[in-house]
């Protein structure tokens, strides 16, 4: 089967991984309507492209906080990747390396934060953090990641609990016993989410401030009001992001939700997004409407499901190719010339 867009995996994934499996990767919160806005909502989205404008060498190169990346997509945080492929987060450190993108990984991986450093040595590489009730284990994977060569902290604001996925209650998901959260292991009883903590609030930034001299990222901000407390906090950047859908359902797409971000941060600090990015026109728009960098969650895993590392990195080129296309068809000959010029949206 020739593999030519992201949902070339995805139909893959659904049709080769176990049912539980697919369900928890696929799942959005009560009846789905953010998760699936966020793919919709692209569509409202037209371009106006600019003709004539030489396009013939094409740089997609951009910078995340300093650091070059080869274009402006990343790995979003996500769980359980040996539910995808055996070799688990080691096959996603190693496909990010190789593309020299950025991979944000998960508290809740499948493989020790020892493991995927190991498994790509220097590739940039952000630690995604639940806090939970146990401050200790969180200050423990903070400097852990910190000296390991994790060069950002990526702090989750959006799951004080965790949304109703209703496929994983009906198949009462949970891993399988052979599968670790290695990173968490003895500090609390595996897949028992509630040991999260649900009374972190803005001042906890101050606290990781002090834990780690890393970058901190918030993830999950959807308003103007957090996007202002979160630089008022001195963050360095904020992921516009719900979750792929799987937290509160109802609210807007991500891509909605950009603009509102963008437009208050005013540039103090970086703004990159995530959910529902399936195609290079979509990274287009994002950038268009002022993400810095987008990050994929599911389609990642799709690639992994797909053939590990390769199929990652098979996923993560068919973006870069598509991104470059969209790009020179708007245009644009490199990532500084995108921009809010570049999109309209549909009247239909
Ligand atoms: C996630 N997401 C997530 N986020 C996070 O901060 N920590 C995590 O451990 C997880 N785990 C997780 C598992 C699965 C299976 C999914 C689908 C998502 C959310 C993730 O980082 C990201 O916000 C969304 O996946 C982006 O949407 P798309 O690209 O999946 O549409």
């Amino acid at each position: 089967m020739a593999m030519v867009c992201l949902s070339d995996f995805e139909a893959y994934a659904k049709k080769y991984l176990p049912k539980i499996a697919w369900d928890f990767f696929a799942a959005g919160a009560d009846d789905c309507s953010t998760r699936d806005e966020n793919i919709l909502a692209y569509k409202r989205i037209r371009f106006r492209p600019r003709m004539l404008r030489d396009v013939s060498v094409m740089d997609i190169r951009t910078k995340l906080l300093g650091t070059e990346i080869s274009f402006p997509v990343g790995i979003a945080p996500t769980g359980f990747h040996q539910l995808a492929w055996p070799d688990g987060e080691k096959s996603t450190a190693r496909a990010a390396k190789a593309m020299n993108i950025c991979y944000i990984a998960s508290t809740y991986a499948t493989c020790t934060l020892e493991e995927i450093s190991a498994a790509a040595p220097g590739g940039l590489r952000w630690f995604q953090l639940y806090i939970h009730r146990n401050r200790v284990v969180s200050q423990q994977l903070v400097q852990q990641a910190e000296a390991l060569g994790f060069q950002g902290l990526v702090l989750t604001a959006d799951l004080p609990y965790t949304g109703k996925r209703r496929d994983d209650v009906r198949n009462g998901f949970r891993l399988p016993p052979h599968m670790k959260l290695k990173n968490l292991e003895g500090a609390f009883e595996v897949c028992k989410m509630s040991l999260l903590d649900p009374s972190v609030t803005w001042t906890d930034i101050y606290w990781l401030q002090s834990l780690t001299r890393l970058p901190i990222i918030v993830k999950g901000i959807l308003t103007k009001e957090d996007a202002e407390l979160a630089v008022r906090h001195g963050v360095q950047g904020i992921i516009v992001s719900n979750h792929g859908g799987r937290q509160l359902d109802g609210g807007p797409a991500t891509i909605d939700a950009l603009a509102e971000v963008v437009e208050a941060v005013q540039g103090r600090v970086e703004v990159y997004l995530d959910g529902g990015i399936r195609k290079g026109s979509d990274v287009l728009k994002a950038l268009a409407l002022g993400a810095k960098c987008v990050f994929i969650g599911r389609p990642a895993l799709w690639g992994l499901a797909y053939k590990g590392e390769e199929g990652l990195q098979e996923v993560l080129k068919i973006l870069q190719d598509e991104f470059r296309l969209s790009m020179a068809l708007a245009g644009c000959a490199n990532v500084s010339e995108i921009g809010p010029h570049l999109v309209q949206f549909s009247k239909l």
